[in-house]
C-alpha cells in the first residue's frame, strides 16, 4: 500500500491511498481530504481493502476526526465495506445519492449504521470540512444514474468518480493526455451513460478552477491544461446510449460450453 501527497497546504492536505494488490479485483485510489481536525475518505473501497485502507487512513489522518464517508455511487468497489467503516469511525457519517440509500444495507449495514447514511439530493450540496467547504456536483448517468463528484476549492482537486479512470498507465500521475486516451477511451464508452449527461457535465465543471482531475481507478490529471485536454477530449466521445447498436443482436455462441 503506498500514498501519495496530491496537495499540501496549511491545515489542509489531499492523499491518495493506492492498494494495487487486489486480488482479481480492480486497483482503487482512495482519497482522503484533511482540513485541520477532520477528515474524509472518498470512495473507500471493497471489502477485501477495508482492514489495511483503514489502517493506512488512521495513519494519514494523524489524529484528525473521519467526519465524512463519501460514497460517489452504489458500486461494489466504492460501498462494500462501509458497516466496517461506520461501525470502526464512530463519529462519521456516511453520504450516498438518494437513490441508493435504501440499497446500501443490502451490502450487510445494521440499522444504527445505516441510520447514520445520508442521502445527497440530486442537485448536490454543499458541505463543510474542517474550516472549509466542499462541493458535491451531480454527475447522474456518468456512469451510475445516482452519482456524485467532489470538487475541493482549497487544492482545486476535481474527484471524478470513475469518470476518468485508467488502466495501465506507467506512471501515477500524466500531465498530457498523449497516450493516455487509449487508456481511457474503451471504458467510458461502455461504462458511462450518455453524451447528453456527458455534456452537461463538461459544461457545468467548465465553470470551475480545476488543478487536478483525481479519479477512483488509474492515474492522476495534473496541471490546468492536461484537466482542460481532458474535458475536451470527452466532449468527442459518443458514449452509453448514444454508442449501443453492436450491442443488439441476438447471441449466436454458446458461450458457457467453452
Ligand atoms: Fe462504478
Ligand atoms: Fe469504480
Amino acid at each position: 500500500m503506498s500514498e501519495l501527497v496530491l496537495f499540501d497546504g496549511p491545515d489542509h492536505r489531499n492523499v491518495v491511498v493506492e492498494e494495487l494488490d487486489t486480488g482479481e479485483g480492480v486497483p482503487c485510489n482512495q482519497h482522503i481530504i484533511v482540513d485541520g481536525k477532520e477528515a474524509m475518505i472518498l470512495d473507500p473501497g471493497g471489502s477485501k481493502l477495508f482492514t489495511r485502507v483503514f489502517a493506512a487512513t488512521s495513519k494519514l489522518t494523524k489524529g484528525a476526526m473521519l467526519k465524512h464517508i463519501f460514497l460517489s455511487h452504489q458500486d461494489p468497489d466504492i460501498v462494500a465495506a462501509v458497516n466496517g467503516w461506520l461501525m470502526t469511525a464512530p463519529k462519521a457519517t456516511g453520504w450516498v445519492s438518494e437513490l441508493w440509500r435504501r440499497f446500501v444495507p443490502h451490502f450487510g449495514s445494521d440499522r444504527l449504521v445505516y441510520e447514520r447514511i445520508n442521502g445527497i439530493p440530486d442537485a448536490g450540496m454543499r458541505m463543510t470540512l474542517g474550516q472549509r467547504d466542499l462541493v458535491i456536483l451531480p454527475a447522474h448517468f456518468l456512469h451510475s444514474c445516482g452519482n456524485f463528484h467532489v470538487y475541493d476549492p482549497t487544492s482545486k482537486i476535481l474527484y471524478t468518480g470513475d469518470l476518468g479512470a485508467s488502466l495501465g498507465a506507467p506512471e501515477r500521475v500524466v500531465h498530457s493526455l498523449d497516450g493516455h486516451t487509449e487508456r481511457m477511451e474503451g471504458f467510458h464508452v461502455r461504462y458511462m451513460g450518455s453524451n447528453r449527461a456527458l455534456r452537461l457535465w463538461i459544461e457545468m465543471v467548465r465553470q470551475l478552477d480545476i488543478e487536478i482531475i483525481a479519479p477512483q481507478h488509474g492515474a492522476f490529471m495534473v496541471g490546468k491544461e492536461v484537466c482542460s485536454d481532458f474535458l475536451d477530449w470527452l466532449g468527442t466521445l459518443d458514449v452509453g446510449v448514444d454508442a449501443l447498436e453492436h450491442l443488439y443482436a441476438v447471441p449466436a455462441e454458446d458461450v458457457a460450453a467453452k
